[in-house]
């Protein structure tokens, strides 16, 4: 057996294609539903679960092959149900670069929903605002991103069955769901910015300094996760939409330290504004995702 980046190959097969069928068997026997929308919730974003009815609730421990939930915050569970008459696979809680997961750890359940037959993901995360103008409780739809952690979740052999092995990253968020997300948004009369995420990998917040670069860079928030989920769902043409809940204006924008509680608490103060907005995302969502 050779092992390279995390991705070991026997007998010229990928051990990675392996464990993720049967992963993907595993929750097959736990439902009869197949969603085509997948849902990432972030950091202080779960409550939205509680939209989701016939809820099949599956445990990560429980989950072949499947890590396990450190970050505070994050419940671990895969939620599967309806939310307005749409089938969702609902992840509560996600894994980051941060807690010592490998890049292929991290978007291992992206992996999973691909072969289990999502066709649409929407990301959420938390996130710190580069864009002064923004007030903590914000949410942002993500336009594009800088990929700052110094990895990339393909590195390694390329699994052609995924994927090619460069991948065009000129429109990484699809543009009907940004607009669907913005449509959706006036309904509900939430005031949606719109923006690019920066992503870096903590645990330690940005320092004050790191900021001013991102600015300068041309973020508009920053955070520690999505991104390496995106472009493994842009590996295997899984479209993605990304909504950041701005927590807290980022390092030295304001003078006044942060903690990891703040973020809990102001994600879960804007709850009700996101899962409305949410809700209304996958009521206006095509047609063609969810058939
Ligand atoms: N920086 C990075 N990640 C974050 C922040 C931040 O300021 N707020 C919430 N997640």
């Amino acid at each position: 057996m050779d092992e390279m980046n995390g991705i070991a190959y026997q007998n010229g097969g990928s051990i990675l294609l392996e464990k993720v069928r049967e992963t993907v068997q595993y929750i097959e026997k736990q439902t009869t539903i197949r969603p085509k929308i997948g849902i990432v919730l972030g950091s202080g974003l779960g409550g939205f679960v509680d939209q989701i009815e016939d809820q099949v609730v599956i445990p990560y421990e429980d989950i072949p092959h499947f890590p396990i939930s450190t970050a505070p915050g994050h419940r671990g569970r895969l939620v599967l149900g309806r939310v307005a008459d749409r089938e969702v696979l609902c992840m509560q809680g996600r894994f980051h670069y941060y807690e010592g997961y490998s890049m292929q750890e991290v978007t291992y359940p992206v992996r999973v929903m691909q072969r289990f037959g999502v066709q649409s993901l929407i990301l959420t995360n938390a996130a710190g605002g580069l864009d002064p103008q923004f007030v903590p409780g914000d949410l942002m739809v993500i336009r594009d991103h800088i990929n700052f952690l110094g990895t990339n979740p393909l590195i390694g052999p390329n699994e052609a069955s995924f994927g090619e092995r460069f991948i065009d990253m000129s429109k990484p968020y699809a543009l009907d769901l940004i607009e669907t997300a913005k449509r959706a948004a006036k309904e509900e009369q939430v005031d949606l910015k719109e923006g690019v995420y920066v992503s870096y990998s903590g645990p330690s917040f940005e320092t004050a300094a790191e900021i001013k670069m991102f600015q300068l860079l041309g973020g508009s928030a920053v955070g520690m996760s999505t991104v390496p989920e995106v472009i493994v769902a842009n590996h295997s043409g899984v479209r993605v939409l990304a909504i950041s809940c701005i927590t807290n204006l980022g390092t030295g924008i304001l003078d006044q330290p942060l903690s990891g509680e703040e973020v809990m608490v102001v994600a879960a103060e804007a709850g009700e504004k996101f899962q409305g907005l949410l809700k209304c995302i996958l009521q206006m969502m095509p047609e063609e995702n969810n058939e």
